[in-house]
């Protein structure tokens, strides 16, 4: 059942997160899920998103660190990252320099967009499919979210974003599921990006995750009535309105453009007056 969260405890901050995560105490945080830019040259409003490797690389410990730092024993932090086809090896490479100061304990895949065989054998496409134009490279239809913790060992609450069986026939008889119908969900998890008209107006933002990723990370790492969920690099605030919904009491967003938090302080305001995990979300 989720908390009730209160608007004072949700903070968006304009400052650079690695003098914000600075100023944080030492393991005060339970949750980060964050999507950083991913130096591909993304057209942000504020920041330059193209910087040499190595100083890119530099730049992802310094944060990092800090949030090693902030985060709680039994913490998360689930890092989502993309690629590019000329740069195919990038979330890799992080995730290897990363994986110096934490464990890497999961790792999912956001799908965005997949085709499957009904029962009768025809191909059903669904999600959101954005074509490439290219002879050797096929079309880009996932993410990575890479989830890590301090030593690997973290219990997580499987069944909070679990899936009901299909044959359900057993379930009473198995000691696992405790007499519930529900399984785990696995690490494919499929999450299109909501349909929007006008780009400018319904997401002005150029890369975003959709409310629902942020709260899988949120609900499978398992929330408490003090529950401080963390995300550095905020955005339109996705990761704000899914810790929202799952009743996570306090959150901490930072983001070096105004405008970008402006759109996520209206949204979740908007959203206040609903009961948490009901809130009504704008296009992601
Ligand atoms: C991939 S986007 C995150 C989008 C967010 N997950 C959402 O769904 O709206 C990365 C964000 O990091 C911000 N940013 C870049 N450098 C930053 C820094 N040093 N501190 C805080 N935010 C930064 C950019 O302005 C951009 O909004």
């Amino acid at each position: 059942m989720p908390h009730s969260p209160s608007l004072d405890a949700y903070q968006l901050i304009r400052e650079d997160c690695c003098v914000g995560l600075r100023n944080m105490p030492e393991a005060s945080v339970d949750i980060v899920v964050t999507s950083p830019p991913y130096n591909l040259g993304i057209a942000y409003k504020s920041y330059k998103d193209k910087l040499p490797m190595e100083a890119y690389l530099e730049w992802t410990m310094d944060w990092v660190s800090e949030l090693e730092r902030v985060i709680k024993p039994n913490g998360s932090f689930f890092l989502n990252l993309g690629s590019a086809p000329s740069q195919p090896l990038m979330p890799f490479q992080l995730a290897v320099a990363i994986g110096e100061l934490w464990t890497l304990q999961n790792t999912f895949h956001w799908i965005k967009s997949i085709t499957v065989e009904t029962p009768k054998g025809d191909p059903m496409s669904t999600g959101h499919f954005k074509p490439i134009n290219s002879k050797r490279f096929v079309t880009d239809c996932h993410e990575y979210i890479f989830h890590f913790s301090h030593e690997g060992n973290v219990s997580l609450d499987r069944r909070a974003i679990g899936v009901p069986y299909q044959d359900k026939s057993n379930i009473g008889r198995w000691k696992h599921t405790e007499g519930g119908d529900l399984r785990c969900r696995g690490n494919n998890w499929f999450i299109p990006y909501k349909t929007i008209r006008q780009r400018d107006k319904d997401r002005p933002h150029p890369a975003t995750f959709p409310v629902q990723l942020a709260e899988q990370c949120i609900r499978i790492h398992g929330v408490h009535e003090r529950s401080h969920v963390v995300d550095p690099f905020v955005g339109l605030g996705h990761a704000a309105l899914g810790a929202w919904n799952s009743g996570v009491a306090r959150f901490t967003g930072f983001d070096i453009e105004e405008s970008y938090l402006k759109c996520a302080r209206e949204q979740l305001e908007k959203n206040a007056g609903e009961p948490a995990g009901q809130a009504e979300l704008f296009s992601d």
